[in-house]
């Protein structure tokens, strides 16, 4: 919209693409950010998704101009912001924590930057900011009387009232419920198309990337090992980490015995199991196939062989965990390890018991083969304490803690 009075503050305006071009930042002895290329349209929702520690804070932080870059170069709307001081960048944070003026009202919180900086009709301009965020109703209030959804939205009405050409959220919603926040995400999706900025949406929520962004980068240790569509990171994912951090995998390793123009055919403990090769990041030696739990079928007996599905087995169902719309099995296959395996409850006879002899099957087409090494080694494998519920669930305790000695 824009509007005679206030022109440069259009909601409708379209936000600045960003890019970060080889950004490396050290901290004494340790390095966060590694080489990180990353271009951001005009726009869009872009999520930076990974674990605790792998170093997503810093690069907001870089992008903000609160942390100098050890080596690289910023551009936000293709003018370089490298040595542009924090104040000058046209770019607002959203942190976990709101840190809204408790003695100020909702509104005098969201005006309270554009009041600062002399900004004509800061009052309409909170109202309307306040509007998006569906708050306006309680503008008179003190953020004491509010829940922690509805400040963490005043929160984001106040950094959306300035305009900025992108929009950074640190772990906004961290704070919240899983109900709370699920509203919210819809919330700040609906907020994101109606004002049309560029989002860049810090999470180590999985679904949350998945759901609320257009582009989703996953980030491990300071380097994006892969970054697409979210349809397109957990259909075929590149590594063992984006296999295992988005969604869950069932990894096996082998050697290559065949390699064809259209199927490669590796070798899992004694049993084949094919992969298209426009679906495999390697094509000879050892490689680590993989396919999603919804894509496998258990069947009671052996199913016939057919050149489209790949058949293991057989193996054991050592777990049943029924949830409603579906069941989760755990299938022990010896040699292989556990599988797992959801299936739709789409009939009301539960198919497969504990301890029940079962086979394993799913089309060659859904197969993906990962790009390093052996799924089975340590080093690779995901470490318990860095699971993404682990974090969610200890973010929460820790933040009832502060709330109870508050
Ligand atoms: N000022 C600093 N000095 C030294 N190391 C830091 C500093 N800030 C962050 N780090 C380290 O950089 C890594 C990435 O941190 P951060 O970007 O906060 O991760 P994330 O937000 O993904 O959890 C962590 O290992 C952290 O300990
Ligand atoms: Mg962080």
């Amino acid at each position: 919209m824009t509007n005679s009075a206030v022109p440069q503050r259009g909601f409708a305006e379209a936000g600045a693409d960003l890019e970060l071009v080889g950004i490396t930042k050290r901290f004494p002895g340790f390095t966060a950010i590694e080489n990180l290329d990353l271009k951001i349209p005009a726009g869009s929702f872009f999520a930076l998704l990974g674990p605790s520690g792998c170093g997503k804070t810093t690069t907001l932080r870089l992008i903000a101009g609160l942390e100098d870059a050890t080596a690289g170069r910023i551009l936000i709307g293709g003018k370089d912001v490298t040595e542009t001081k924090a104040y000058q960048r046209p770019v607002n944070t959203v942190f976990q924590s709101y840190a809204l003026f408790p003695h100020m009202t909702v509104l005098e919180n969201v005006a309270f930057g554009l009041r600062r900086r002399r900004v004509g009709g800061a009052e309409a301009l909170a109202h309307e900011a306040l509007s998006l965020v569906e708050l306006d109703h309680l503008s008179a209030r003190k953020p004491a009387q509010l829940s922690g959804g509805q400040q963490q939205r005043v929160a984001l009405a106040r950094a959306v009232v300035n305009r900025p050409a992108l929009l950074l959220l640190d772990e906004p919603l961290g704070a919240l419920d899983l109900k709370l926040r699920r509203q919210m995400q819809i919330e700040l999706k609906h907020i994101q198309s109606t004002v049309g900025l560029t989002f860049l949406h810090v999470t180590h929520d999985q679904e949350e990337a998945m759901t609320m962004a257009d582009t989703v980068a996953v980030m491990n240790k300071g380097v994006i090992e892969q970054m697409g569509p979210p349809e397109e990171l957990y259909e075929l994912p590149h590594t063992t980490f984006v296999a295992t951090f988005l969604g869950q995998s069932n990894l096996a390793t082998g050697a290559v015995v065949t390699s064809t123009g259209t199927t490669v055919v590796v070798d899992v403990a004694g049993q084949k199991v094919s992969v298209p090769r426009e679906r495999t990041r390697r094509h000879n030696g050892e490689v680590t196939v993989g396919v999603r739990p919804e894509k496998v079928a258990l069947h009671a007996t052996e199913p016939a062989r057919d050149a489209n599905r790949n058949v293991l087995g057989p193996g054991r169902v050592t777990d049943v965990s029924f949830s409603g719309v579906s069941t989760q099995y755990e299938v022990t296959v010896p040699a292989l390890g556990v599988f797992t395996v959801f299936a739709q409850n789409t009939s009301i006879a539960r198919m497969h018991h504990d301890g029940d002899e079962v086979w394993l099957s799913w089309e060659v087409g859904h197969t993906f083969g990962l790009a390093d090494g052996d799924a089975s080694s340590p080093a690779s494998r995901f470490l318990d304490d860095t699971d993404t519920s682990m974090i969610a669930t200890q973010r929460r305790e820790q933040l009832e803690t502060e709330l109870e000695e508050a």
